[in-house]
């Protein structure tokens, strides 16, 4: 096979058959929010399940999640809470957390997660739990004042997803002047030498195209 995007894709939803499958509440949720015409922009599947699977690894009963879009994200990490856990989630659209209310309800885990309405440059600063785990895909401009909240708002050894990391290989662009690009490299920059972080990213394709995830632990 040839390393085509029609490939990767290819791969991509063969994993996900082969691993994940069929999921009603995920393949409803995703439903609603086309249905909605919101952007197909959530987590691709493997790497919902892959955010499910460091949620337990790492034992985590508290999440953050900024973006929360339909909520599909969402309810891959409220699974992963178990009974007991709580995911707090921040999206800035009021018709949008309807959205992904109804199918994080639906969903069976409503209880687990809460949903803040506003822009998360304004909810962040009023929030004061510690977070295990925080996962950060929204506005890639304020990647870095996320990621300096997520430091507060974390404890040594707290978990932090950073989504959108690629960019179609865009990210290797110094010139570049899609302020997307330029949140994101910033975001990078400061995983690597602000000492309160210690990350690595990989760069991922498939049925989202080529883009990536960075995973750091708080220091
Ligand atoms: C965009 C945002 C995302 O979080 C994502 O996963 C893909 C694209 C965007 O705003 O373009
Ligand atoms: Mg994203």
């Amino acid at each position: 096979m040839e390393a085509t995007p029609e490939n990767w894709s290819a791969v991509d939803d063969y994993l996900a058959e082969v691993l994940i499958g069929p999921d009603a509440a995920l393949d409803a949720a995703l439903a609603a929010q086309e249905q909605a015409g919101l952007p197909a922009i959530e987590v691709a599947p493997v790497a919902g399940k892959l955010l499910y699977l460091l949620a337990q690894l790492g034992g985590v009963k508290r999440v953050l999640e900024i973006g929360t879009l339909g909520g599909y994200s969402t309810i891959w990490m409220a699974r992963a809470v178990g009974e007991g856990g709580r995911v707090t989630t921040i999206e800035a659209e009021p018709w949008i957390a309807e959205i992904a209310r109804n199918s994080i309800d639906a969903a069976g885990i409503g209880e687990r997660v809460e949903i803040l309405i506003g822009r998360a440059a304004e909810v962040l600063p009023g929030l004061s739990d510690s977070y295990d785990m925080i996962f950060i895909d929204a506005d890639k401009e304020s990647n870095t004042l996320y990621l300096d909240q997520a430091a507060r708002l974390g404890r040594p050894g707290t978990l932090i997803v950073l989504d959108n990391i690629g960019r179609s290989g865009d990210i290797v662009d110094a010139d570049t002047e899609d302020s997307m690009v330029i949140g994101t490299q910033q975001a990078l920059r400061m995983l690597g030498d602000d000492p309160r972080f210690d990350a690595t990213a990989l760069q991922t394709v498939g049925v989202k195209g080529w883009d990536g995830l960075a995973i750091a632990l708080l220091r």
